[in-house]
């Protein structure tokens, strides 16, 4: 049973995005969900083993609700291009490769090796049109022991001949194979995924609807990120009034299909009502939608109206899967569109971005991101230690400074659903905490 104890200084938001602190209190972990937070540790759970991180701070793990795993091979590269380009130039001829399955092996090793060393427990992540490259991925990010979706990829049209999937019907049937292989996995469940319109047809859509509700499968795809890209699902849906009711009218906009979108960084009002009225998540992705130049999304307009919003790395027009980064940038490009193009709309604050991180964006995957009762029990130990002061700090200032100033080194222990992984001088690795044998 995966039952103990872990004593720290707990952070994490509270329903209405505020920082709920408590120094050296106790989170109780039973069966791998959280069963509370303590200032005293009620006798009934004495009996834990208890771990102690006392003056450390407990997170509640990451959500990264955007990731291309692919592409994680060509970060920080290319970046001098807008979306359309970008795609042409340097995307589809990396994901190309992860038809040999000795480069996805090297590949997507990297990725999850990354991603367990990473604060991030919960991930929305694409990978390429290859079924077996796909079902790798899934492996590998099982055994890293991160829970969250994993799509096969779908392009049938507007994509070149070494990316393009031969005709809707192969591409329906090479779905279908996928999700029945990857049922297998415990963690990492499938996740339906068209590229996104311009890459789609009608036919494929089509036919992916009907997967989506025979597997009741969740669905990711990208929307309104740059105007190349709105102006041509324009010309290609002339029966649309903007972009999202393209995914809308195949039943795969939210409702009874969960979705999260990434970007919408130029929604219309009309879209922005849909998401709201359909509960579409929305992935913002900060350092993706600057080193694209594709803008800076209305995150401060989202929020404010309620809609469910998370962050996501959008590796690799983002750069790095760091979850602090995404956090920093959300605030920094917040400021600069407020000051440069939009007075109406405040810049976010380190809590909004704190709640965005964790508990908004882990709506998606259930009862996560939050150490309330009924909450699975995924948490991040970080030790700020090297990030020296001479002054003495409140564990909110400390919590502000982590965001800007920490990185992977920083996370010695982290749990997931209550499993748990602990960091020794070679690395971080999979470690029994509770008799979890
Ligand atoms: N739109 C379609 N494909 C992609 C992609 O791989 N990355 C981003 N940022 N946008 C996309
Ligand atoms: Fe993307």
């Amino acid at each position: 049973m995966k039952r103990f104890v872990i004593k720290g200084n707990i952070c994490y938001s509270s329903e209405n995005k505020e920082l709920c602190v408590m120094k050296n209190g106790y989170a109780v972990c039973d069966d791998g969900i959280c069963a509370g937070t303590y200032e005293e540790l009620p006798e009934c759970y004495e009996t834990f083993p208890c771990y102690d991180y006392s003056d450390k701070l407990i997170i509640p793990g990451f959500a990264d609700l955007h990731v291309h795993a692919p592409q994680y091979s060509f970060r920080g590269l290319g970046m001098d291009l807008e979306l359309l380009d970008w795609l042409n130039t340097h995307t589809f001829i990396e994901e190309a490769k992860y038809q040999e399955l000795d480069y996805a092996e090297k590949a997507y090793d990297i990725f999850a090796e990354d991603m367990l060393k990473s604060p991030t427990t919960r991930a929305c992540v694409f990978g390429t049109i290859h079924n077996e490259a796909t079902l790798l991925l899934m492996k590998k990010l099982e055994n890293a022991g991160i829970k969250g979706f994993v799509g096969k990829v779908n392009m049938d049209r507007n994509s070149p001949e070494y990316i393009c999937e031969e005709s809707p019907e192969k591409s329906a049937e090479d779905t279908e194979a996928w999700i029945q292989k990857a049922e297998k996995f415990e963690n990492i469940r499938p996740i339906i995924t068209p590229r996104f319109i311009p890459t789609c047809s009608d036919e494929l859509m089509e036919k992916l609807s009907v997967l989506q509700k025979k597997y009741h499968l969740p669905m990711q795809s990208h929307l309104s990120e740059n105007f190349g890209e709105i102006q041509w699902v324009h010309e290609l849906c002339p029966d649309t009034r903007f972009y999202g009711e393209a995914y809308d009218k195949y039943g795969m906009f939210g409702k009874r299909c969960p979705t999260v979108m990434a970007h919408c960084v130029h929604s219309t009002e009309e879209e922005i009502q849909l998401i709201k009225k359909n509960q579409v998540f929305i992935a913002h992705c900060p350092e993706s939608n600057t080193n694209l130049s594709s803008g800076v999304a209305p995150v401060r307009k989202y929020l404010d109206l309620g809609i469910k919003v998370g962050l996501g790395s959008d590796v690799a027009a983002g750069s790095s899967l760091s979850m602090f980064k995404a956090m920093t940038m959300a605030i920094q490009c917040s400021k600069l569109r407020w000051r440069l193009s939009d007075q109406e709309l405040t810049p976010l604050k380190v809590e909004e971005v704190f709640y965005m991180a964790t508990r908004g964006g882990g709506e998606f995957f259930g009862k996560v991101g939050a150490f309330e009762k009924g909450y699975e029990f995924d948490a991040v130990v970080i030790d700020d230690s090297n990030l020296r002061h001479p002054q003495e700090l409140g564990i909110k200032d400390r919590l502000e400074r982590m965001i800007y100033l920490a990185d992977d080194r920083n996370v010695i222990a982290k749990f997931v659903n209550g499993n748990g992984f602990l960091r020794d001088k070679d690395g971080i690795k999979r470690t029994f905490f509770g008799g979890n044998q």
